[in-house]
């Protein structure tokens, strides 16, 4: 069994970024900017956005961090986006989930303008990759799709069973796969026999949160399974996938942490600069 190593992928991927911001740089005199919102003291929400001004920053993005309260007001968040949509010196906005109940997610997803989009989650963005047209892609899937390329750069006919139908993940990562000509099958919590399904597949990928779901025995021999879960359960941290038993079965597999999360974030700072080098066409 071959570990995929995000850690390694992602060191690699900023390093392409870097150079690519100092050509960038040369050239436009500018460097592409990434603002993130983050609304209230999550503590996993605090951690991810430090993890993202580190990375902007180590590839030579320019980075900020807008922080609100979690009594702030709907209108101030979605006036301070279109403050954004319009400052050049901006390239990608995300606005860290998830948010305060009192704030309608899809009013301010579609507040960003989806040139700006860097999470690809504006519905303009979701027909355009659906459609096949240029878009920003959802970073987690695009990251998952970046290692399973990496591994096997011909997906031509394989079969692929996504398990998880959310946006954020399951329904963009459908959609990368299909892009490249695999013959893909999505199931959910309804799915009859999961099992079954998975066993029928050369590629799994595991985004649905439910801690170590995917068994041994649900994975053919020379299976590519990349699991995206992140739980905190008693045991620390484990993904969607049983690590332990796959890792006897499946030809290859990413480990909880160090798989998809670090690519997750490398796949933020390469969509920054996609939109960055977009608006200077
Ligand atoms: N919270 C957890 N994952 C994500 C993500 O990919 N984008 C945003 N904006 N918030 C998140």
């Amino acid at each position: 069994m071959i570990l995929i190593d995000g850690k390694k992928a992602a060191a690699e991927l900023r390093a392409v970024l870097k150079q690519e911001v100092t050509e960038l740089k040369a050239k436009h005199n500018k460097v592409p900017g990434l603002t993130v919102i983050l609304i209230g003291d999550l503590t996993p929400s605090q951690i991810y956005v430090r993890n993202k001004e580190k990375s902007a920053n180590e590839v030579g993005l320019k980075s900020e961090v807008i922080k609100y309260p979690d009594s702030v007001e709907e209108k101030t968040v979605l006036e301070k986006i279109r403050e954004l949509n319009s400052d050049k010196t901006v390239s990608g906005i995300l606005v860290q989930l998830p948010l305060p109940k009192h704030i309608d997610k899809q009013k301010v997803i579609e507040a960003i303008h989806p040139s700006k989009d860097v999470d690809g989650f504006h519905p303009m963005n979701v027909g355009n990759l659906s459609s096949g047209y240029e878009s920003s892609i959802p970073c987690t899937p695009l990251g998952c799709y970046l290692l399973i390329k990496k591994f096997e750069p011909n997906l031509n006919g394989k079969k692929a069973v996504v398990v998880g139908r959310s946006n954020l993940n399951g329904k963009p990562m459908t959609q990368l796969l299909l892009k490249e000509n695999c013959t893909v099958t999505i199931t959910h919590s309804k799915t009859k026999d999961l099992k079954a399904e998975c066993l029928e597949a050369d590629i799994i990928v595991a985004a649905v949160g439910i801690p170590e779901l995917v068994r041994g025995d649900w994975v053919k021999k020379d299976a590519i399974v990349i699991d995206v879960g992140i739980n905190k359960t008693d045991k620390g941290i484990v993904g969607d996938v049983h690590f332990e038993e796959v890792s006897k079965n499946a030809r290859a597999l990413t480990p909880v942490p160090g798989g998809v999360g670090p690519m997750t974030i490398a796949c933020l700072l390469k969509n920054t600069i996609d939109c960055f080098k977009r608006s200077q066409i």
